[in-house]
């Protein structure tokens, strides 16, 4: 490693153990000392992807960027777990953005066989650990909110499916199947879906995207019929609320209502143009609230591998200290395993404690933080 060249290792409830600077060294980014909470994490993610794109226009144009450029081979150095690498994601990426831009236009079919390779790839390499930071996934902020629905609901449902122990070729067809649900939401007028009040016409097509969805896959040659289910069916409740009206929560198979827990906990959690993302516990807690609404046994499963305070879920604990969740314990999912950051005075701990609350009677989490 040259001079110039920096390896931090960011740790999540830890304070940063040198300065990020800037690739000429001359802007300090983030100061040493500063507490690695998971909406830094997720900023200095975003904002290298940012980098990396400058710097592929930078190679083709030939010009020289911004002053506080950053070489993004220095920086991907920075650990952090991730459920799909960077390679893989920009397979996908690459892959779904052929597939939607060819869909209902004239000439060849959209290529279903280079999505279905990048999917495989991302399911080979998906690790099988359920303390997975979930939210991580998060990292690519797409101009189209369709786009990047697609790909998180894609990972999520790598992540679940592979905690729940599926066959490696069911999860890769779900994860396909949960990149295209929302194909149908092509046909519709994008600016329906950034407006609050729409006319008769607009809740129509919205209500019929489903179906539109299901018309257009059905038309690709190689299409799993399992994508065909996900998309007619991913607003189809148990309790008969959903659309489209003709189809029967009964008649879809399992995948199909995992499918819709899925759609909704990534719609609730993520930034849309019409509402403010919530926190993965507080979407856990609406669902659950709800959950007359979805397959019973999907959502405990789904619970299960995500965890009732997912992992990076800041917690205020009954003794005042702050932790964050690292570890969710499957016998009790209310008491997970966390490392304490800040003490009851809001001092931050010298050192990572650890702390295992099945073990520790008097300690318990009593509210979650946004952020510290
Ligand atoms: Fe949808």
């Amino acid at each position: 490693m040259s001079d110039n060249e920096q390896q931090i290792k960011l740790v999540l409830g830890q304070p940063l153990e040198a300065d990020i600077v800037s690739a000429d060294r001359s802007v300090v980014l983030v100061k040493a000392g500063t507490m690695v909470t998971q909406d830094l994490m997720m900023r200095l993610t975003n904002w290298l992807h940012e980098q990396e794109r400058l710097r592929e226009k930078q190679e083709k144009t030939g010009k020289k960027g911004a002053r506080h450029k950053m070489r993004w081979d220095i920086l991907k150095k920075l650990e952090f777990e991730q459920i799909v690498s960077d390679r893989t994601r920009k397979q996908l990426e690459k892959g779904c953005e052929n597939f939607f831009s060819t869909i209902g236009k004239k000439g060849s079919p959209p290529d279903i066989a280079a999505l279905e390779d990048a999917v495989q790839t991302m399911v080979s390499e998906s690790p099988d650990n359920p303390d997975m930071p979930l939210k991580l996934l998060e990292m690519k902020k797409h101009s189209s909110y369709l786009f990047q629905h697609a790909m998180n609901c894609g990972v999520i449902a790598t992540f679940v499916a592979t905690a729940l122990k599926y066959p490696t070729r069911e999860i890769a067809a779900f994860a396909l199947a949960m990149m295209l649900h929302d194909t149908g939401l092509l046909t519709v007028n994008p600016d329906s879906l950034n407006k609050m009040e729409l006319s008769e016409k607009e809740l129509v097509d919205i209500r019929n995207h489903p179906r539109s969805g299901y018309d257009a896959l059905r038309t690709i040659p190689g299409v799993d019929p399992l994508a065909l289910l996900v998309a007619i069916g991913h607003h189809v409740y148990a309790d008969g609320s959903g659309y489209p009206d003709n189809v029967d929560f009964h008649d879809l198979p399992e995948l199909a209502h995992l499918a819709v827990i899925i759609n909704d906990f990534e719609s609730l959690t993520s930034e849309k143009p019409l509402s403010e993302a919530i926190h993965m516990h507080e979407a856990i807690v609406a669902m659950l609230r709800q959950s007359e609404k979805y397959h019973p046994v999907m959502l405990s499963h789904f619970i299960r591998a995500v965890g009732f305070y997912p992992v990076t879920t800041f917690a205020q604990l009954n003794t005042g200290e702050v932790g964050v969740v690292v570890r969710n314990n499957p016998e009790n999912l209310f008491l997970p395993e966390i490392k304490l950051v800040m003490d009851e005075n809001g001092k931050r701990f010298p050192s990572e404690i650890s702390v295992d609350l099945m073990r520790e009677s008097d300690r318990w989490i009593t509210r979650i933080k946004d952020n510290i």
